[in-house]
């Protein structure tokens, strides 16, 4: 191996975005409502999840390294459920309270087998308790190994560039998993992960590898970054930077369920990176961590023995 294990695990690694909690809600669907021609499901069983920037660090720390949390939350009951949450996990919580907050939601209805409704509730963060997290970012700068950045444009990281300028400062790596058609503001980050459709946003659609060769260095030298990393979901995924393109294949087993596999492969790249090694050496492993994740139901991390079993 390139680094040791030890090194892995004792990589510590900022995780600073947007948290959500994944609620699900199972039930029994008997009859069409009265009301309206809708199934009528009776609840008989409840799940949550770290979801977001919380399940990126939940990833950090089941690969068996250090993580800790910058976000804002309201104080709202949804709020409670994550910190508690998070609590369990062993990630260090660093969460700055919005009062006039409503905390992310993702809210699945599920019945006979199958997702039903999904209810989404968020707002914005106020600016001012967003501007006062830069200061504990700073703080929190020389403890750390990396800083990765998860953004699902819920607002949480309109100080981006700002915190981007203070890691520098202090020569820590740093990883971005992008949102949105405006990646100006994630100018000088080492390293941008964004999957096939968050590209297309930024760069247009590509007719060939070559045509996708040449937009995503054409990004990368614009924002001024060390590589750009595209996850390609059943493509495997393409690491872009100074010394050409780097291609891996996707690890296809069995796939159950996608969803959260880009947050696993930032978080197993930012780890790997705090831990010593190169964009080009971790590009692989992190593959294997997102294929590994893909096969599994529900659970949507990967621990130290399966990675390197
Ligand atoms: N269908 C698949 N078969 C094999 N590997 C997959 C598949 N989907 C995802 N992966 C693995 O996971 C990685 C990340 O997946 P993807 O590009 O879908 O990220 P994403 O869209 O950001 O995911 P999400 O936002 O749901 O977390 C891929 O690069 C690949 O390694
Ligand atoms: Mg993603």
């Amino acid at each position: 191996m390139l680094v040791s294990k030890s090194q892995i695990l004792a990589s510590r690694v900022l995780v600073v975005g947007d948290v959500m909690l994944d609620r699900y809600w199972y039930g029994a669907v008997e009859r069409i409502s009265p009301e309206a021609p809708v199934p009528v499901v009776r609840i008989n069983r409840e799940e949550e999840r770290n979801g977001g920037a919380a399940n990126v660090a939940y990833n950090v720390v089941t690969l068996g390294a250090k993580a800790s949390l910058l976000t804002v939350v309201g104080d709202d009951e949804a709020s409670h459920k994550l910190e508690a949450l998070v609590a369990k996990t062993g990630i260090q919580p660093h969460f700055g309270r919005d009062t006039d907050l409503k905390t992310t939601v993702k809210l699945r209805v599920i019945g006979r087998q199958q997702q039903l409704l999904r209810l989404d509730f968020e707002n914005t963060p106020k600016n001012e308790i967003l501007a006062s997290q830069t200061a504990t970012f700073e703080a929190l700068l020389p403890e750390h190994d990396v800083i990765l950045f998860s953004d699902y444009g819920k607002g949480g990281l309109a100080h981006v560039s700002n915190m981007i300028n203070c890691a520098k400062a202090q020569g820590k790596p740093i990883l971005i998993d992008p949102k949105g058609s405006d990646y100006s503001r994630y100018q000088k980050a080492n390293v941008i992960t964004p999957n096939r459709a968050e590209l297309q946003q930024v760069i247009g659609s590509w007719n060939s590898e070559e045509e996708l060769r040449i937009k995503a260095h054409n990004l990368r030298t614009a924002l001024h970054l060390d590589a750009l990393l595209l996850t390609r979901s059943e493509e495997g995924m393409s690491l872009f930077d100074e010394l050409g393109d780097l291609h891996v294949s996707a690890q296809a087993r069995e796939v159950f369920d996608v969803t959260g596999a880009g947050d696993t492969v930032i978080a197993t790249m930012a780890t790997l990176v705090g831990a010593g090694m190169t964009l080009r050496q971790a590009l692989p492993i992190a593959n294997r961590a997102g294929g590994l994740v893909v096969g599994k139901f529900g659970t949507a991390t990967v621990s130290y023995e399966e990675l390197f079993a």
